[in-house]
């Protein structure tokens, strides 16, 4: 089973082995998640580490989205995580990521972040290049692995460490799908019969 950490304190006080590679994640871990996990174990090595994040950040859910009801499910993400081949499972508190309560400096994604997802949902790229940005600090990888599902966020997190000059090399990796081509996602669960149809499209 992989370690289970929730201070950056128990983070920096282990000891690091060999090349060290990320999936940063919400949980409510599915396939996809599990895919990217491979992924990092391969980019890792044996001798290295992979260190799966599992933090539901409210910096990036904007107001009327889902945040109260995102699904919290640890000890299934701590299971899929270990099986998937994660030495530790960083799982922090809101207070630990945020310990002045809201950040005033937040990361912005600029015109990147307006477009397209970030149209509707003003903000939200900013919350998440934050977190993110917090989060390789905190876990000081090698390699970050993120899903080209969220081909979005996948950009601007490139960009920004491009230009922020972030010592990391960003992996995307492929979309995992359901039998009929619904992109895996821990939001599908709230899709109606109707809705899930209508997803394919
Ligand atoms: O893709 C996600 O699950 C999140 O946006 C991320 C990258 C973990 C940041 O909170």
């Amino acid at each position: 089973m992989a370690d289970l950490l929730h201070t950056a304190a128990e983070l920096r006080a282990r000891a690091r082995a060999g090349r060290r590679a990320v999936v940063m994640t919400m949980g409510a871990l599915h396939e996809g998640h599990a895919t990217l996990v491979r992924t990092a174990r391969e980019a890792a090595g044996t001798d290295g580490e992979v260190v799966v994040t599992v933090f539901v950040n409210p910096l990036q859910f904007g107001a009327g989205e889902d945040l109260d009801r995102y699904p919290r499910t640890l000890e299934a993400d701590i299971k899929t995580a270990s099986q998937a081949g994660a030495d530790v499972v960083f799982a922090p508190s809101v207070e630990e990521v945020y310990p002045g309560g809201e950040p005033q400096v937040r990361v912005t994604a600029g015109p990147m972040g307006s477009v397209l997802e970030g149209a509707t949902r003003p903000g939200h790229f900013d919350g998440v290049l934050t977190v993110v940005a917090k989060l390789l600090h905190l876990t000081a990888p090698d390699v970050a692995l993120f899903g080209q599902k969220d081909a979005q966020q996948l950009a601007v997190i490139r960009r920004m460490a491009r230009d922020l000059n972030f010592d990391v090399e960003i992996v995307g990796v492929p979309t995992v799908r359901e039998d009929d081509g619904l992109a895996r996602s821990s939001r599908n669960r709230y899709l109606s019969p109707g809705e899930r149809r209508t997803a394919l499209a």
